[in-house]
């Protein structure tokens, strides 16, 4: 196969939803298609509870088992399929949206008697600034639920996509019947007593075929027919490059735990989602069909073993053809390194590879040598874009408790926020060290980490603070001014870049207000 060959047949992305939608199931059953995985259950225990929300010990289990299914790989219909797994639980949400960072298209679950909700409306916002891709799988028909055309209006107005279903129901809950694929053109027949092994499926082509009516009898054929008819007038059609640019947003129903609708999402998924699309860094867009290499890492898993301390960095390649033990310029560092042993993961299990296409995701052995964002090369001065820290919302200042573990400390939190677990910050006037999560579990990893992996014992002071925001100007006087009023308020990220410490909403509302020359960003790019 040639180089353009397997850029063409990957297909990398991430699916998304709120907890509990059924992003576990919808993942199983896609493995089950690609035969990764030969029964349901593999992929559950990937989960991190709900239940878990202050055993840290447990997420740490699970966090060791979410590295062999971080990327699952596999083969379908000639396809190299890689999904990226993101935590559900929100309060890793700074993983997922990192995650999302490394993924070339998504499909979106949404449980269709919840509707959309709040988890997902973060995660398709981030998903909406880069032009990302999406497809909707709306699960659980086998369910009473929402009205179809009542929920596609949530999607609109909720997370401000166009929609085309490309697929409808007939029926839900109790009256469920099937679906019809307007992709395909054909009719699904619903089973609803045990689980289907393959569905059952009626080419109809037409939807006024008196078929329609044995299948699904007379009144169900009516409402689909003039729904459908409704369709066509509100909808538009279904059109692949609106889509690929991420204007246009296809519909598909289904039960993902009675496999239902589940081919169908999956066989259009393979033909229409993006292959490894361009990407962006900050000298230049860089083709997937250049033939040097390069990538960047996205995800950062300690090893659960604290007498070894190596990492595994997740590489994603965006251009050229990665090679085991070959030298590679790490870009931040100014430095060559190379790989005895690249993983890749596919069918859920680790192996050593010797070669990797743009698209792919590969697991690098690290001794500290690689934070989140970083490049490799084969010797240009590439930084890739779009790699954001987020506004952390929960703060506490950390306490050391053992002053002769001062050194000890001080490299474990470096150590976790290249990991990007949390964000770090000093303040300026006083010198505090603050760390600022998205979630609260984040602190009890912190703390239960850097005890045991570190050996050095911290305790948290709650800290008055609304959100840490990203602040610069292109003014020097301005600057000036600002650093000395808001002093007191002022601290650094660990990339050295300045950031407010703002006490409330009203508080950054004014001095945004009164500071007019000076850029408050809720992301950086680090
Ligand atoms: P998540 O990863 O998005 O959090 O969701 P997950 O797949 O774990 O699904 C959440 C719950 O919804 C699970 O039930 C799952 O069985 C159920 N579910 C998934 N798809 C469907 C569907 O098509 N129809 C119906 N009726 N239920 C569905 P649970 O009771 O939480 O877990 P379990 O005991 O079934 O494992």
């Amino acid at each position: 196969m040639t180089f353009k060959e397997e850029i063409q047949r990957r297909r990398t992305f991430a699916i998304i939803s709120h907890p509990d939608a059924g992003k576990t199931t919808l993942t199983e059953k896609l493995l089950l298609f690609g035969g990764a995985i030969q029964v349901a259950g593999a992929v559950k225990s990937n989960k991190i509870k709900r239940t878990a929300t202050s055993d840290f010990m447990e997420i740490e289990k699970q966090r060791g088992i979410s590295v062999a299914t971080s990327v699952m790989g596999f083969e379908y219909q000639g396809r190299k399929i890689n999904i990226l797994d993101t935590p559900g639980h929100k309060d890793f949400a700074e993983d997922t949206y990192r995650t999302l960072t490394a993924v070339d298209s998504t499909i979106v679950v949404i449980d269709v008697a919840k509707g959309v909700e709040e988890q997902t409306e973060k995660l398709v916002k981030v998903c909406r600034m880069r032009d990302t891709p999406m497809m909707i799988f709306i699960n659980k028909l086998d369910r009473e639920g929402k009205d179809g055309f009542d929920l596609l209006d949530e999607i609109e107005a909720k997370l401000g996509l166009t929609v085309t279903p490309l697929s409808w129901p007939a029926g839900m809950g109790q009256r469920f019947k099937g679906v019809y694929d307007r992709y395909d053109k054909k009719l699904i027949l619903f089973r609803p007593h045990g689980r289907q092994e393959e569905e059952e499926s009626v080419k109809i082509t037409d939807l006024s075929d008196p078929r329609l009516d044995e299948h699904l009898g007379e009144s169900l054929a009516e409402e689909l027919r003039s729904e459908n008819h409704l369709i066509e007038e509100v909808y538009p059609a279904f059109d692949k490059e609106a889509y690929l640019r991420g204007e246009l947003t296809p519909v598909f129903f289904g039960s993902a735990i009675n496999n239902f609708g589940v081919k169908e999402l999956l066989d259009c998924f393979v033909e229409t989602a993006p292959s490894p699309r361009p990407r962006e860094a900050e000298e230049r867009i860089v083709q997937p069909d250049e033939d040097k290499l390069s990538g960047f890492v996205f995800k950062i898993h300690a090893n659960m073993d604290p007498r070894h301390r190596d990492r595994i960095a997740f590489l994603r390649i965006c251009s050229g053809v990665f090679r085991r033990n070959t030298n590679y310029l790490h870009v931040r560092q100014n430095r060559k390194l190379k790989f005895p042993n690249p993983t890749s993961f596919m069918a859920a299990k680790k192996e050593v590879i010797e070669e990797a296409f743009p698209g792919d995701v590969i697991g690098l052995y690290d001794s500290g040598n690689f934070k989140i964002g970083d490049t490799l090369t084969e010797g240009e001065l590439l930084h890739f874009k779009g790699i954001p820290s987020f506004s952390p919302e929960q703060f506490r200042m950390v306490i050391n408790k053992d002053p002769m573990k001062q050194k000890q400390l001080n490299k474990g939190l470096l150590q976790l926020m290249e990991e990007g677990v949390a964000q770090f910050f000093r303040r300026e006037h006083d010198g505090a060290r603050i760390i600022g999560t998205v979630g609260a579990l984040q602190f009890e990893v912190i703390q239960y980490r850097l005890q045991h992996e570190y050996g050095a014992s911290v305790d948290y002071e709650p800290m008055r603070i609304h959100k840490a925001v990203w602040v610069s100007s292109d003014n020097p006087d301005a600057w000036k001014e600002f650093l000395t009023r808001r002093r007191r308020d002022l601290a650094k990220d660990i990339h050295d870049q300045w950031v407010f410490l703002a006490e409330s909403a009203w508080i950054l509302q004014t001095t945004q207000e009164n500071h007019p020359e000076i850029v408050f960003s809720f992301t950086s790019e680090g």
